[in-house]
This record gives C-alpha cells, sequence and structure tokens, in this order.
C-alpha cells in the first residue's frame, strides 16, 4: 500500500530532508585522502544526534554502523572501518534520519583529492541518471517512466544499472511501498500522485550491472570489478514539480 502524505507530515519530511542535506555539506570538506571511513561514520552521528535526529541505519536489520561508505567497487552498503581513504578513491556516503518520526534518506558520490578521467565521467553519468529518474517523477507518471529515463541514459554512455537494489517509498518508514527501479519499460507500473514520498537511489558502474556481497553480509560490490557511483535523493510527487526533500544547502 502506498501512503499518500498530508500537508502535515510532508512538512515534518522537509525537515528530516534538511537536516540530511545539511549533514551532507558538513561532512564533505572532511571527506580527503587520510580521513577513515569509521571518522566519518562518527561525524556523521554526532552531527545528527546534535540536531535532534537518530542515525536510521545503526541497527536496521543489524546493521552496524550509522552511515553506509562504499569506495570504488562497492556499490552500497559499505560498513565503516579501518580503511583510510586515498587520493584517487570514490566514496558513496549514504546518510538516513529519523526525525520526529519521519525519514530522511539521500546517498552521494564524493572523488577523493584528484580522480580519474573516467571516474569523474562515472560521476557525471550517475549524477544525470538522478536528475533524469526524478524528472519523470510527476504526478500522472508511472514508475516505469522513473526507470526507464535512468537506465536510457546510462546505458547510451556505456554504463551498467545496478539491478538488485532499488529506491523506495519512505515515510514513517525507511523502506515503504512501492520499490522504485532504476531500470524498466516507460508506461508500465504503478501510476504516481501527488503526496507520494521516493526514494530514487540509481547505482551506476563503469561495466556490468552484477554484484557480489562481501562475507560481512553486507557490502555489495561490483562482480567485474569496476568503479560504481550512487545518487539518491528523497522526493515528494506534487502536482508540479518535484519537491526534492533532501536537496543540498549552500
Ligand atoms: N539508502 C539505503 C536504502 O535505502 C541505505 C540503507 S542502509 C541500511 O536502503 F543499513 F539501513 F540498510
Ligand atoms: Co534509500
Amino acid at each position: 500500500m502506498i501512503l499518500i502524505k498530508s500537508a502535515r507530515e510532508l512538512d515534518l519530511m522537509r525537515q528530516a530532508g534538511r537536516l540530511v542535506a545539511e549533514c551532507h555539506a558538513a561532512l564533505a570538506p572532511r571527506i580527503r585522502p587520510g580521513v577513515t571511513t569509521a571518522e566519518l561514520d562518527a561525524f556523521v552521528e554526532d552531527f545528527l544526534r546534535r540536531h535532534g535526529g537518530i542515525p536510521t541505519y545503526k541497527g536496521y536489520r543489524g546493521y552496524p554502523a550509522s552511515i553506509c561508505t562504499s569506495v570504488n567497487d562497492e556499490v552500497c552498503h559499505g560498513i565503516p572501518g579501518r580503511r583510510r581513504l586515498r587520493e584517487g578513491d570514490v566514496i558513496t556516503v549514504d546518510i538516513g534520519v529519523t526525525l520526529n518520526g519521519y525519514h530522511g534518506d539521500s546517498a552521494w558520490t564524493y572523488a577523493v583529492g584528484e580522480v580519474s578521467e573516467e571516474a569523474r565521467r562515472l560521476m557525471e553519468v550517475g549524477e544525470a541518471c538522478l536528475w533524469a529518474g526524478i524528472a519523470q517523477a510527476r504526478e500522472g507518471s508511472r514508475l516505469g517512466d522513473i526507470g526507464h529515463a535512468i537506465q536510457s541514459l546510462a546505458e547510451s554512455h556505456g554504463c551498467g544499472v545496478v539491478r538488485d537494489f532499488v529506491g523506495h517509498g519512505i515515510g514513517r518508514r525507511l523502506h515503504e511501498d512501492p520499490d522504485v527501479p532504476h531500470f524498466g519499460t516507460p508506461g508500465t507500473g504503478v501510476r504516481l500522485r501527488a503526496g507520494m514520498t521516493l526514494c530514487i537511489e540509481p547505482m551506476i558502474t563503469l561495466g556490468d550491472w552484477r554484484v557480489t556481497i562481501d562475507d560481512d553480509g553486507w557490502t555489495a560490490r561490483t562482480a567485474d570489478g569496476s568503479l560504481c557511483v550512487q545518487y539518491e535523493h528523497t522526493i515528494a510527487v506534487t502536482d508540479g514539480e518535484p519537491e526534492i526533500l533532501t536537496a543540498r544547502v549552500a
């Protein structure tokens, strides 16, 4: 069942989304060669709690940290630890918060120092895929329109779209109906309505879309070892332009 949010609920979602956006903005300058992913995790947990939020992922299905840090060929759900970032890495930081009972969720891939030309290009394609998906999130469109826009753009650049992880509805719970695949057929699937709140979070690879899961039970990485990026926003469907609830703040 897809929940339609009231004006009051949308306001609470805006507050949760804004906190996630502010947290990304505060974190970004700390993503540098030499920092460990555990240090980034500690910074985010402290930031969210100081602002009245709870890091949603911590303990979610047994997940052991406040954020996901997925480096290079890691696709998502990388667990923060002693790993030190190195010049040329790309790292996806995924942040989720619970604030006043509602959720915000946003992932972004950051360059660590100077990165290769192909990494830079992949980041551009990945972010463009997010925006292409968001552009389809309008009242009357269908879920397949979102997936198709993302998949066709990625594949036109020779990139792969991860199938095993999809976007989702979000609200009082981190994961609500519907699933939001980042691939699909236009004109198919559930029809979108104003008041739906969705996470669109394409994972785009420089190679094949297939992934494997590490022995830690969480870390997903590309089966072919290719680089992967991910860009995620929490958005609200309206009767006009989609509203980006986790839009980056200056
Ligand atoms: N953005 C991811 C998602 O929507 C992050 C979840 S991490 C987890 O599923 F630890 F909470 F699973
Ligand atoms: Co998400």
